[in-house]
């Protein structure tokens, strides 16, 4: 059978009633869960570590192949400088801590996202972890890091202008090649917690065709048990890709392909 690692969702009906294959999160809320407890903003980023740990744990034990975490946005830098700080370090500090679990199980750890920003003590201990798990393939686990979905679709672009000076034409294949998360299938499943019903720049390309799942739960309390419900929300959808009903219950059973 063909890979289909590099095939796009938006070309195959993959079956919904199977676990999503892709998992993208926008983990959003940590702010609002500490202010509830009348907390700083950033101990709810301090307890979002720990529901990251919780969700890489439960995807496994689910059998999701890639998990996509939305961590810092390119927008993000607005916050007050504090903050911005703060979950530098913490970025740092967790991936110290962490990267040696993550390799004994079996996860491959990258980070997507503009990183020249990024102060070299990080650099070197993403670098560091994407080199230690580059082999294993249990999970793929990605952490978009100063990362923005139009950042992405133009260095795309801009990294085919280079390479070809004088490009007519820019096709979707050539742009899927080049894009930061080129290794991955699309999302199938979307899942943004904290309420807010939007994408804020993420993967605005690959999200084409996901299914989207909204949680008023705030990222810390984010568990297994809500991951369950996003996947039930899931399998109880009907991905047409632009085809009508019936012609997928005609090919139920064979993966349907874009121009059959
Ligand atoms: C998400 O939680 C984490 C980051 C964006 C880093 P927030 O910090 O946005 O929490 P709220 O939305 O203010 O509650
Ligand atoms: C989106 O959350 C980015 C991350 C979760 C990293 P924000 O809290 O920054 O999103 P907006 O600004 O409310 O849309
Ligand atoms: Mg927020």
């Amino acid at each position: 059978m063909e890979d289909q690692t590099f095939i796009s969702s938006t070309q195959t009906v993959p079956d919904p009633n199977k676990v999503p294959r892709h998992i993208a999160i926008i983990m959003d809320g940590n702010g609002r869960w500490a202010r509830k407890r009348f907390l700083p903003r950033v101990a709810g980023h301090t307890r979002g570590v720990e529901a990251v740990r919780g969700t890489i744990r439960a995807a496994i034990e689910r059998g999701v192949e890639y998990l996509t975490l939305f961590a810092f946005s390119s927008e993000n830098w607005r916050r007050p400088t504090e903050e911005v700080s703060f979950l530098m370090q913490l970025f740092i500090k967790s991936l110290q801590k962490e990267v040696a679990r993550l390799h004994e199980n079996g996860i491959r750890f990258r980070v997507i996202g503009d990183r020249s920003r990024f102060e070299p003590t990080l650099v070197k201990a993403i670098e560091a972890a994407e080199e230690l798990t580059a082999k294993n393939t249990r999970l793929h686990l990605t952490v978009a890091a100063n990362y923005g979905g139009r950042w992405d679709v133009l260095s795309a672009v801009n990294r085919l202008l280079a390479q070809r000076p004088g490009l007519a034409e820019i096709s979707e294949e050539m742009v899927n090649t080049e894009l930061s998360m080129n290794f991955a299938p699309e999302p199938d499943l979307f899942i943004r917690t904290g309420g807010e019903q939007r994408i804020s720049n993420f993967l605005l390309w690959q999200l084409a065709y996901s299914e989207f799942f909204f949680t008023d739960a705030l990222w810390p309390d984010f568990d297994g048990k809500v991951l369950d419900q996003a996947i039930a929300s899931y399998q109880g959808r009907e991905r047409r890709f632009g085809r009508t009903s019936e012609q997928l219950v005609d090919a139920a059973g064979g993966e349907v392909e874009r121009h059959a």
